[in-house]
């Protein structure tokens, strides 16, 4: 076992916090405020090779491995998790899929510009009616010989209307239930696809998210990724690595919000002295700092696993439902402490308190993650 970080590792860490702070820091509460797409700071992040992390530099990545991945999430996460779900997606959902199971020609057309960061890329599985129960898919796909006839409605989809391309799960024959599903890359601008109305979220507001249409848009045969009725374990297994980085996220809340609560609590003072000497702060601290650890060691079990081409749908499933976990207590607790300054904009946390939710939600809920956990151990 060792537990100490590479030079190359070390050196993803500090320019993802160097960024974070420089960067991400000025505007992030004007942004969550008006729901403003960090537009300019992705455009950054692309040239620093952010958007296509662990590509292949055969195909615009940079080529780095999945605790670089963690380490950088985390220290974005720290400051603006908005901009920290936009990466994470186009790289864990988006670029990891086109790599792992495109054709060369899927590649070169649509992942190069994905991981160069030129492009958005969406993953888009959830369903008015199918979110948890992914197997229950209404979009279908009908098999039309040289391309399929998409028609449906997907939800919730981060950089729903940033991005180009988009990765469609969609059912061609519903008698061979999971067995018939397809993922299609569909292109923003075909025909008879639209992208519905933004919604106005509660936390991560500065990302986009949006329902789409697809009304008769005819995907070319081309476009499937992988063999026919391979979807359902396309969307599985890109989860399963998508879980990694939405743990990420997650510990990156938490430690953000542990911080400014240590920083503010040696800050404060009560009762003629700081509220850290008070054992009441002191436990609470004590508490966030310990999760928040076991949180991080859970989320590098989970890419270490990745990295070594080992099974990791359920570390990656334990790390996303600790580290949410996590994220929520911290983050609720770190409002705590700074009493009446928690509740107002200028001081953050409450922010980080409404972006934590979500890690509890997207990428499969809780529960999810419980029963994936749960199938494992009990196999
Ligand atoms: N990797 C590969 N294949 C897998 C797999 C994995 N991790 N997990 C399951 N499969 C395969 C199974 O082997 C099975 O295949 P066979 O029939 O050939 O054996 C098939 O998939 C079906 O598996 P299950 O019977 O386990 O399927 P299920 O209907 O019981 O569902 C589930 C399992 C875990 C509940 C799954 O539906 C699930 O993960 N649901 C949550 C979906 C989710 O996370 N949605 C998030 C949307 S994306 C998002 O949020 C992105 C964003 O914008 C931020």
């Amino acid at each position: 076992m060792y537990f100490e970080l590479t030079e190359e590792q070390l050196m993803i860490r500090q320019a993802a916090r160097d960024f974070a702070q420089h960067e991400l820091k000025p505007g992030v509460i004007e942004r969550d405020e008006h729901q403003k797409f960090p537009a300019e700071q992705i455009k950054l992040l692309a040239e620093l090779g952010f958007l296509g992390m662990m590509v292949s530099p055969e195909y615009g990545g940079s080529g780095m491995d999945a605790i670089s991945y963690v380490l950088a999430l985390e220290e974005l996460s720290k400051i603006d998790a908005s901009t920290s779900v936009i990466v994470s997606v186009n790289n864990s959902l988006v670029c990891y899929g086109i790599e792992k199971y495109g054709t060369e020609a899927q590649k070169q057309k649509y992942l190069i510009p994905l991981a160069k960061g030129e492009k958005l890329g969406a993953f888009c599985l959830s369903e008015p009616e199918a979110g948890s129960d992914a197997t229950s898919q209404s979009t279908t796909a009908i098999d039309m010989g040289d391309h399929y006839l998409l028609n449906g409605v997907k939800n919730w989809i981060t950089n729903g209307g940033t991005a180009s391309t988009y990765l469609v799960m969609a059912q061609t024959d519903a008698a061979k239930r999971h067995h018939g599903i397809n993922v299609l890359i569909v292109e923003k601008g075909m025909e008879g696809f639209t992208v519905g109305a933004k919604e106005n979220k509660l936390g991560i507001r500065g990302s986009d998210t949006h329902s789409l249409m697809f009304q008769d848009v005819k995907v070319p045969k081309e476009n499937r990724i992988g063999e026919d009725g391979f979807g359902f374990k396309f969307a599985m297994n890109t989860l399963d690595g998508g879980r990694i980085g939405i743990a990420a996220q997650a510990l990156g809340i938490a430690s953000g919000a542990y911080e400014l609560a240590l920083q503010y609590s040696k800050e404060r003072k009560a009762f003629g002295k700081t509220i850290a000497d008070l054992q009441a702060t002191q436990f609470k601290l004590a508490d966030m700092a310990t999760e928040i650890e076991a949180a991080r060691l859970l989320c590098f079990k989970a890419a270490w696993l990745k990295d070594n081409s080992l099974p990791y749908a359920q570390a990656s499933s334990m790390a996303k439902l600790y580290a949410s976990e996590v994220a929520m207590r911290t983050t609720v607790e770190a409002v705590q402490i700074h009493g009446g300054y928690g509740f107002v904009k200028e001081y953050h946390v409450e922010r980080m308190m409404r972006d934590a939710k979500i890690t509890q939600i997207y990428e499969g809920t809780s529960e999810i993650q419980r029963i994936v956990i749960s199938r494992e151990v009990l196999k």
